[in-house]
């Protein structure tokens, strides 16, 4: 027989493991969230690559040409932008905490996640300070961002506003990030149990998508391998805020500030 402090080992670590593939799990579900619109962008980008390239070969005319191959260009980019982050969203697994950009990890979500903002018609209200540095771990904490968006757009349905603030907090050592949205709110006696694994008041959409209620249990369990903090304040019918504080970094040897400079002699 095994010694018990050998089987709780050997328990801790199965049930490590399984967090760990949960969160990939959850990950991989909510780049499924966004999969109808994000083929509506390709098909978007494909549309205009192909006007352009026919405008190109019916006027050979070199600037009529030079004009359209720079339009294929921008198309073709702004496809490899959104690819290459679902890909990296998607597959990373580094548990690494270092220094994060949190202003830089916003942007690559919004990459992710602005067609289907705008597909609902849902205003961004973007104020994120630049030089704001956290300890993060940068997939995880977008994971957590896309999981607060997505709920934010499934709050409002059409026509809201979503407000994303980046801010440092350096008397109290924290770099805080804020999603609000102007949605349907959370009703008290509902708030204590929103991030419990499982909780939904959702039904999936017609593609099984959604519902799970495992987007904000995977995002508490993020906040607090980051020894971070997240509060949630709601109002039935005027809006929700999630305010997540990360411990802050200062900016890594290397980086430039985008702060004012301080001048020489002035205090
Ligand atoms: N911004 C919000 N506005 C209103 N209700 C919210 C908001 N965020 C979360 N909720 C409530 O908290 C519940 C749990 O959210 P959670 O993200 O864990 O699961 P879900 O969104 O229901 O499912 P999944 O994330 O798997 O699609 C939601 O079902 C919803 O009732
Ligand atoms: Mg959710």
């Amino acid at each position: 027989m095994t010694d018990p402090a050998q089987q709780v080992q050997e328990l801790t670590e199965r049930m490590a493991r399984l967090e760990e593939e949960l969160m990939r799990a959850q990950r991989l579900s909510s780049v499924g969230a966004l999969a109808s619109s994000i083929t509506h962008e390709f098909n978007n980008i494909l549309t205009t690559v192909i006007n352009y390239a026919k405008m190109g070969l019916r006027h050979p005319d070199e600037a009529t040409r030079t004009k359209a191959l720079d339009r294929i260009l921008t198309a073709s980019q702004r496809a490899a932008k959104i690819t290459t982050g679902m890909l990296s969203y998607a597959r990373s697994t580094s548990s690494r905490i270092e220094p994060q950009d949190l202003k830089r990890l916003l942007e690559d979500v919004l990459v992710l996640v602005q067609k289907d903002l705008q597909m609902h018609r849902i205003t961004v209200d973007l104020q994120a300070a630049d030089n704001v540095w956290a300890m993060a771990n940068s997939s995880q904490i977008q994971q957590l961002l896309m999981n607060l968006i997505v709920n934010a757009r499934q709050a409002m349905k059409e026509a809201g506003r979503l407000r994303l603030i980046v801010r440092d907090n350096p008397d109290e050592g924290w770099a805080e990030l804020i999603v609000a949205d102007n949605g349907c709110g959370i009703p008290q006696d509902k708030l204590p149990r929103i991030f419990e694994s499982f909780y939904t008041t959702k039904t999936p959409d017609e593609r099984g998508q959604g519902g799970t209620g495992l987007g904000l249990a995977v995002c508490l369990k993020i906040v607090e391998s980051h020894h971070g903090r997240i509060r949630v304040e709601s109002e039935v019918g005027r809006g929700t805020t999630f305010t997540l504080r990360l411990p802050r970094s200062e900016s890594p040897a290397g980086f430039i500030s985008t702060a004012a400079p301080v001048r020489a002699g002035v205090r």
